[in-house]
């Protein structure tokens, strides 16, 4: 059965007449069902793929689909290949993001299923919540109804995109940028239970940390041995730690049990706890997520939500990309 589009003729009028007043506004968890039937399971299989492979991939492309969203909203532009000034050379991204390998082998399969129908921004939010699912977090119903943007502007992702040397403060006001709050800062944060980071993203944190001559004092000292190890002082900043010390594949709250005891990995994750700044505002929600997980997961998957409503272009704004690296021709 052919699926009825909004620009099929008199039988469909009335009825899409309705329903594309419905969609257009806002996304949907069931806006494929039927022009896309097994677009789930498609995605799921290839995510499982990709993690049967490499563990890590779950935290990449978890992280692919935060760095679309913050850069024009969720619209797939991070995908996009370019030049200098295009998302993928930014800092926060130049070699640094991975899995677009990964999302170009769902798309193929997704388009041999159904061509033409499945925005790329949709699949890296999909690919996301698999993600998370696999490596044993929470399940959420994805929003759907996403289409393709068609800019790539690496100079607003350098300053849209938190960097691990802001503090608290620029943190907050960046997720404030785009729509998300300090609560939601806090609780996708939580991210950094999976996945690596490299030595130069935290190594100022090691040997003279701001200029004082000594190592961070809110960094745990078997931690800073370690690290000082994995990272030398003219060593190679690509060299990568674990972002969790607990239990990098798993996704769970123990990145929040960290903080509390000074290990967190990157400057930005330990000032959510051991910051001025943070007593009043974010160190009270660590100090519950490290507690509760089941309010961490709730809490994550609303904001989770929350982050992939950024700015999606919908009804006739934007394209469904054949490929998900080039706009179409
Ligand atoms: C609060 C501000 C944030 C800062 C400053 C930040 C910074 C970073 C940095 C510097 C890395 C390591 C990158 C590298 O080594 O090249 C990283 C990794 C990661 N981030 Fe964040 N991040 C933030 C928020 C988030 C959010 C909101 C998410 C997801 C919703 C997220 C998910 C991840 C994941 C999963 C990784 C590991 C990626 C991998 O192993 O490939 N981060 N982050
Ligand atoms: C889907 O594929 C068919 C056959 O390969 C092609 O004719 C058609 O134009 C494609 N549709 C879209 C929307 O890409
Ligand atoms: C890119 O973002 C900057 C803000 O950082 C804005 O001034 C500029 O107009 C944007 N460029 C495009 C092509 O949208
Ligand atoms: C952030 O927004 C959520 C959803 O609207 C709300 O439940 C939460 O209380 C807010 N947090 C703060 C600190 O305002
Ligand atoms: C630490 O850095 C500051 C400023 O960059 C510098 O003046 C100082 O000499 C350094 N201290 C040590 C012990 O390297
Ligand atoms: C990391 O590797 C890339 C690519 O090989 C290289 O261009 C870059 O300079 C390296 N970065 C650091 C901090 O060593």
């Amino acid at each position: 059965m052919k699926k009825p589009s909004c620009s099929n003729g008199y039988f469909w009028l009335i009825n899409m007449f309705m329903l594309c007043f419905a969609v257009k506004s806002q996304l949907t968890t069931d806006f494929y069902e039927s022009s896309c039937p097994n677009l789930l399971k498609i995605v799921r299989k290839e995510v499982r793929n990709a993690l049967m492979n490499e563990m890590r991939m779950g935290a990449s492309l978890l992280r692919l689909h935060f760095h679309d969203c913050f850069v024009n909203g969720c619209d797939g532009s991070v995908l996009l290949d370019g030049g200098a000034d295009s998302e993928k050379f930014a800092l926060p991204n130049v070699n640094s993001l991975r899995g677009f390998d990964v999302i170009d082998t769902i798309k193929t399969s997704v388009e041999n299923a159904c061509n033409g129908t499945v925005s790329c921004a949709d699949i890296l939010a999909i690919a996301a919540r698999d993600s998370v699912v696999l490596i044993g977090g929470p399940f959420w119903r994805v929003l759907l109804g996403r289409r393709d943007g068609s800019i790539s502007n690496g100079s607003l992702a350098n300053s849209a995109l938190p960097s691990p040397f802001d503090s608290l403060d620029v943190i907050v006001s960046k997720f404030n940028d785009v729509g998300l709050n300090l609560s939601d800062a806090v609780s996708l944060s939580g991210s950094h239970t999976i996945g690596r980071a490299r030595c130069a993203l935290f190594s100022n944190r090691l040997f003279n940390f701001s200029g004082t001559g000594a190592p961070d004092s809110t960094l745990d000292t078997d931690m800073l041995s370690d690290l000082q190890k994995l990272c030398p002082q003219n060593g190679d900043g690509n060299t990568t730690s674990v972002l969790d010390r607990n239990s990098q594949d798993l996704f769970d709250n123990h990145y929040f049990q960290n903080l509390l005891v000074g290990k967190g990995l990157l400057s930005s994750d330990q000032i959510l706890f051991s910051s001025d700044e943070a007593n009043s505002t974010t160190k009270p929600l660590v100090q519950i997520y490290s507690k509760n997980t089941t309010l961490f997961f709730q809490d994550f998957v609303n904001s989770m939500i929350r982050m992939g409503n950024i700015n999606p272009k919908t009804g006739s704004n934007g394209e469904i990309r054949k490929n998900c690296r080039v706009t179409n021709p």
